[in-house]
Parts: C-alpha cells; sequence; structure tokens
C-alpha cells in the first residue's frame, strides 16, 4: 500500500496556482488511515509523550487516533474565536492567505512532553505559530509530525531551524 496513491491532488484550489493535497481520499480509504496513523505513532517508538496538539481542522483527524494509541492527551490548536475559555494567540501566514490560531492558556502543564501533530506542512506558518503557542504554554516539543511535505515551500527546514525534529511521511516536489 502507498500512501501517496491514496491522496488526492486539486489543481487551483483554493486559489489559482495552488496545487491542493486533498487528504480526504486517505481518510476515506481503511487501508491507507491506519498505516498513516501507524506511522505517524511508530516514528516516536519508544518516546514518552504527554499530549498530542494538534491544529484544526484536518490535524485534529489525524491527531485523536495518534494520541489514542500513544494513551496521551489532545490539545486542540483552534483557529481564532472557537475556544470558551482564557487563551494565547498566534498569527501565521499561510501558502494562500492569514489566519490566527489560539490555545487554551492551561492546556499544558509546565515541562508536559508534547508531540505536534498536522496533516500536512507547507510554508511551515502554521506548524511554527503552533509551536510558539505550545512553548509559550509550557511544553516541550518532542517532535512535530506531518503526513504530507510540501518540501519545495520550505517549512519542513523552518521547523527544524526551531530545534523540534520533524516527521512526514509523503513528499510531494
Ligand atoms: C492547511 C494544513 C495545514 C496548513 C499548512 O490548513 O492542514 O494546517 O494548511 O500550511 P503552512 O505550512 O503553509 O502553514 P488550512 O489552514 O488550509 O486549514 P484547514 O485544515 O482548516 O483546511
Ligand atoms: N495547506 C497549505 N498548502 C496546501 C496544499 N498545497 N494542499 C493542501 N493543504 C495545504
Amino acid at each position: 500500500m502507498k500512501l501517496a496513491s491514496s491522496i488526492r491532488t486539486i489543481p487551483d484550489f483554493p486559489k489559482p496556482g495552488i496545487i491542493f493535497r486533498d487528504i480526504t481520499t486517505l481518510l476515506g480509504d481503511a487501508q491507507a488511515f491506519t498505516l498513516a496513523v501507524d506511522e505517524l505513532v511508530g516514528a516516536f517508538t519508544g518516546v514518552d509523550i504527554d499530549k498530542v496538539a494538534c491544529i484544526e481542522a484536518r490535524g485534529f483527524i489525524l491527531g485523536g487516533a495518534v494520541a489514542h494509541i500513544l494513551g496521551a492527551g489532545v490539545v486542540p490548536l483552534r483557529k481564532k474565536g472557537k475556544l470558551p475559555h482564557d487563551r494565547i494567540q498566534s498569527a501565521y501566514q499561510l501558502e494562500y492567505g492569514m489566519d490566527i490560531i489560539e490555545m487554551h492558556s492551561d492546556a499544558i502543564e509546565s515541562g508536559e512532553r508534547v508531540l505536534l501533530i498536522d496533516d500536512l506542512i507547507a510554508t511551515g506558518g502554521t506548524a511554527i505559530a503552533g509551536i510558539d503557542l505550545l512553548r509559550r504554554g509550557g511544553a516541550q516539543i518532542v517532535g512535530a509530525a506531518f503526513v504530507i511535505d510540501l518540501p519545495d515551500l520550505g517549512g519542513s527546514k523552518r521547523v527544524e531551524a526551531e530545534g523540534v525534529k520533524v516527521v512526514s511521511l509523503v513528499s510531494f516536489d
């Protein structure tokens, strides 16, 4: 089973010039979904992980499954205005726009070991904003893991430059 072939490519979505990598086809294929989650978990075998932080929206689907297997808690990093309690926020630039993500201020206990999960890393803006929130919240980040890396956009290098180990399962040029 090849994960890459389970991912659909949509040209010019959501804007002209963007080659959109659509994971809904991977999610809908039981074998591919299981393999993706198992490989994300397997990359951190033997690593102590207290919580999995995952990024709205596609990161939630993978992060919840990964946390369940690891026996870890889940920390949702949400788009602005969705979290009900005291929160901290970080703004970031996307391949196709700008956004703000937020985390509850009490989501992490100081020193907790946290794995960041999202479906895809492109420019790395979203992941860096997530790392910023987690560090401000007191987390020790053990790694950041993605199903898809778009290495030409430089995100994984930016995250590694932050001192965070990056794992990805599939790369698209
Ligand atoms: C996508 C993807 C990542 C982010 C990666 O999310 O799921 O979170 O873009 O891009 P970057 O590395 O350039 O920051 P999007 O913001 O489209 O939101 P969605 O998951 O709600 O569709
Ligand atoms: N997020 C940022 N860039 C993306 C792309 N090319 N495909 C899917 N999600 C993305």
